[in-house]
């Protein structure tokens, strides 16, 4: 891994006591872009990844796509006024329109140039467009990650801005000490974590602390983490039929800070094809997603005054019960370049 000590330093006067950064690169992954519903047929978006505008929009024919946000031409910001005609999409200063291969494919007024925008590589799986990004440029080195059943679909969500690396972020899902501590949770590991090339997996058990009736909900949570992007949590309620998922997806967006967007939904344990009953039961998937996005962005909160006052620590010393974080920086080592 790449640690702090060869990096430049960025100081933030609004951190307490004015710390430096110890700052992180931006690793390689697939990172949370948009989620598909706000990229309607016709939109175009801009979002932030690796201290860089990306502008995103949609085709007539519902493909998504996005692209390096400067026009070759004179440079104008597609996200700035920019806008879909067909499959192409036209930028706002002298309406040159470029085609979903980058090519220049028209000009109101006579021969396209040869021109050409540069397009990031994207999925969409579950409601989330997905970019990949790689410090060097290279290619995607493994396809975006496939975290629920093609058909499930995130339902409810909410995002903010984090003062810290992507992998801080990442990092908290395999800290088991903080969970009794700044989530009120129990914990019994099922599963130890197993890394799997860009993934790695583990089960908790976990359930509320407090008196033996309360302490009874315990709920089996099976973490796949994708990458330095993705963390998703599924957990089946068998008393309900169903199953619910919970993404964390974290987007590098510039020096040590990182978007954060949690999203939730809910599906039948056994699906079915659809049917008026299954149709009816839509309703009371989508309220437990909500549920449950409520609870885990409360549950959040701790986690973000944490990383927002925090530093990143290269050197950690760890002790007994942080076997996981051992594993996770070993791990994250493979996102990075070679020092
Ligand atoms: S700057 Fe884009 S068409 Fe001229
Ligand atoms: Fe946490």
């Amino acid at each position: 891994m790449v640690m702090g000590k060869d990096l430049p330093q960025v100081r933030d006067p609004h951190r307490p006591g004015g710390e430096p950064e110890r700052e992180l690169p931006y690793p390689s992954s697939w990172f949370f872009l948009a989620l598909s519903r706000e990229l309607t047929v016709g939109r175009v978006l801009t979002r932030r990844l690796a201290n860089e505008d990306v502008v995103l929009y949609r085709t007539a024919d519902g493909r998504p796509y996005a692209v390096r946000p400067y026009c070759p031409h004179l440079g104008a910001h597609f996200g700035s006024g920019g806008f879909v005609e067909g499959r192409n999409l036209v930028c706002p200063f002298h309406h040159f329109a470029f085609a979903p291969d980058g090519t220049c494919a028209g000009t109101p007024d006579g021969r396209p140039p040869r021109a050409r925008v540069e397009h990031h590589t994207i999925r969409e799986r579950n409601g989330f467009v997905f970019g990949w990004y790689a410090p060097d440029g290279e290619p995607p080195a493994w396809d975006a990650p496939e975290t629920a059943p093609p058909e499930v679909c995130a339902t409810a969500s909410w995002h903010t801005e984090v003062h810290a690396p992507v992998q801080e972020l990442v990092e908290n899902a395999l800290d088991y000490r903080h969970l009794p501590v700044v989530h009120h949770v129990t914990l019994k590991e099922l599963e130890a974590p197993q890394a799997q090339g860009p993934y790695m997996h583990a089960r908790l058990r976990l359930g509320p602390t407090g008196p033996a009736p309360l302490a009874k909900f315990q709920v089996d949570h099976s973490f796949l983490v994708a990458g330095l992007g993705c963390l998703r949590i599924e957990h089946p309620l068998p008393p309900l039929g169903v199953v619910v998922y919970l993404w964390a997806l974290h987007t590098p967006t510039g020096p040590a800070r990182t978007r954060l967007q949690v999203a939730t939904a809910c599906a039948d344990i056994r699906p079915s094809r659809p049917t008026a009953a299954s149709l009816l039961r839509r309703p009371m998937h989508r309220a437990l997603a909500r549920t449950m996005l409520r609870i885990a962005v409360s549950k959040v909160q701790g986690d973000i005054r944490i990383w927002n006052a925090k530093r990143y620590e290269p050197r950690p010393r760890l002790t007994v019960g942080d076997e996981a974080i051992g594993l996770f920086r070993h791990w994250a080592r493979q996102f990075y370049p070679a020092p």
